[in-house]
């Protein structure tokens, strides 16, 4: 249980992987997460199930290394242990046939809207998708996302592949061309959420986003993921992770993010270190 089986580099700093957990994959459905703890010593951190295999009883994991315990976990070979997994958190992804939908990824986003585009258009909707990030190389799934969608759309920031500009110029340009849209579902940064919902709003399309609040317990008794929602508070581990992207209170979001950057930047650090003494101590050994 636990084991990770296979291991694979998306692109710089973006690893696939794909870990047993039979009881998870039999129960997952699109939307869903799960959190783990690598080992005894380790924090707790919430990823999206991106794909599963109830047959092998595996599930798929696609993570970006932005701190201690993501690029502790990059670390990890096939063959290595991750101590807890504790899934599936969440409330799945509202799925049936709404007609035109519009899958917006964003980054590392892209991976935790691949499973809804799947879902999407398996329930007969007409899914455009866009999917965007800082430059060529650092683009994921672009087969996957043409695979699960009708019609694919890629931005890159820099102009290096696709469209030049942000994904929300693409979105502008399929409003531009008519398309009437039922549904928008946006994954990726909090700033790049807020954008489409902004826009959106406008044009008064339907819009889900996908919040990755800062998690602890992911059962709803700690309160870290909590978030501004309409006039009241939402709990993102257990009322979401998914709302309507026009009552989100983002700069709450962003504020509550940024609020352990310093311990963050302490940990990986003391990370850093800790690799570095092993190291001279392995030479010197
Ligand atoms: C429901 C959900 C699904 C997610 N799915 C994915 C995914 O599929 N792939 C992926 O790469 N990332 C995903 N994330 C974000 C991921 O959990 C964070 O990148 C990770 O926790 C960072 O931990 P760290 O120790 O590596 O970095 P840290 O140094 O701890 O943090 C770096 C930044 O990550 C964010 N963060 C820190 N701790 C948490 C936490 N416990 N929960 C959420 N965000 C945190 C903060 O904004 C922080 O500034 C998801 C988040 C949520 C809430
Ligand atoms: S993570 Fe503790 S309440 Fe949501």
């Amino acid at each position: 249980m636990n084991e990770i089986l296979e291991k694979r580099i998306l692109s710089d700093g973006v690893k696939d992987i794909i870990v047993s957990s039979p009881h998870i994959a039999r129960k997952r459905k699109a939307g869903q997460f799960i959190i783990l703890r690598i080992d005894e010593c380790g924090e707790r951190i919430p990823l999206t199930i991106v794909d599963s295999d109830p047959v092998k009883g595996v599930i798929r994991l696609i993570f970006q290394e932005v701190g201690k315990t993501t690029y502790h976990l990059g670390e990890l070979e096939v063959g290595d242990v991750i101590q807890d997994i504790v899934g599936p958190l969440g409330r799945p992804t509202h799925i049936e046939k709404f007609g035109i939908v519009v899958c917006v990824g964003g980054g590392i986003g892209v991976a935790p809207v691949y499973p809804i585009a799947v879902g999407m258009k398996a329930a007969g909707n007409e899914v455009i998708s866009i999917i965007g990030s800082r430059n060529k190389d650092l683009l994921i799934m672009e087969s996957e996302m043409t695979d699960a969608s009708d019609r694919l759309v890629v931005t890159t920031d820099d102009g290096s592949y696709g469209l030049h500009g942000f994904v929300t110029n693409a979105l502008q340009n399929l409003i531009d061309e008519g398309i009437k849209i039922d549904l928008c579902v946006a994954i990726g940064p909090v700033v790049m959420m807020r954008a489409v919902s902004n826009l959106t709003k406008k044009y008064n399309i339907k819009t889900v986003v996908s919040l990755n609040s800062v998690m602890v317990d992911g059962t709803g008794m700690c309160g870290g993921c909590r978030v501004g929602y309409g006039d009241g508070t939402k709990f993102v581990c257990v009322d979401g992770p998914e709302f309507d992207g026009h009552l989100v209170n983002y700069d709450e979001l962003i504020l509550r993010q940024q609020a352990y950057i310093p311990q963050e930047k302490e940990s990986m650090e003391r990370y850093h270190k800790c690799r570095l003494d092993k190291l001279a101590e392995k030479e010197e050994g």
